[in-house]
């Protein structure tokens, strides 16, 4: 049986510094710029968009709206494919707006390549891309986020948002799946 590794890959303490370094740099590039709409992918987004967000306020940053989207896509197993279905709109209009789009983790590459591209097709001012962790050796489509928290290896990681089978989110910490002793 799969359990969470009672040894964090990233501990709290990682991960708050890279939250704040991501948030101030977000707000200095993003921000000058005006205010930010941030497009949350549900549902392993949302504990780093929330620590993100104030983040980004805390340094000075303005957020003008927040929304999110939810997408499946149907592959194989526990990987993504191209075929992403939005089974959840945003409800604003993201026309002429500074917009962030905010994921987990970048994997294949599937689903912010193609939810992107959904997005571009609305005319946004500006859109970035942020993940809290990529993992470049798994990648299927060329997609590459503007803000990344942390390179992995191609661990399956749970917690801080991430999920094995809707379960763990909840972890403060972000650790690897391991057989039980
Ligand atoms: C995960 C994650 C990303 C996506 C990344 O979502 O939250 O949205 O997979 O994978 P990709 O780069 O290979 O497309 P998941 O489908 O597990 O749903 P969840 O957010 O509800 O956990």
């Amino acid at each position: 049986m799969l359990v969470p590794s009672k040894k964090p890959l990233m501990d709290e303490k990682e991960i708050a510094v890279i939250v704040d370094k991501l948030g101030a740099k977000i707000a200095l590039e993003m921000g000058s710029d005006g205010p930010i709409t941030v497009l949350g992918l549900l549902r392993g987004c949302f504990v780093f968009t929330a620590d993100l967000v104030r983040s980004i306020s805390r340094h000075g940053g303005i957020i003008q709206e927040v929304d999110f989207l939810i997408a499946s896509s149907y592959g194989s197993g526990t990987t993504s494919s191209g075929n992403v279905k939005i089974e959840r709109d945003i409800r604003f209009d993201i026309a002429g707006k500074n917009v962030l789009v905010i994921d987990d983790i970048l994997d294949t590459g599937n689903t912010l390549n193609r939810i992107t591209e959904h997005f571009q097709l609305r005319k946004p001012k500006l859109m970035k891309t942020c993940v809290m962790l990529d993992k470049p050796s798994r990648r299927e489509v060329a997609f590459d986020a503007d803000y990344i928290g942390k390179s992995i290896e191609d661990f399956f990681v749970v917690g801080y948002g991430l999920d094995y089978d809707h379960k763990w989110r909840e972890l403060p910490y972000i650790t690897i799946m391991q057989e039980s002793d």
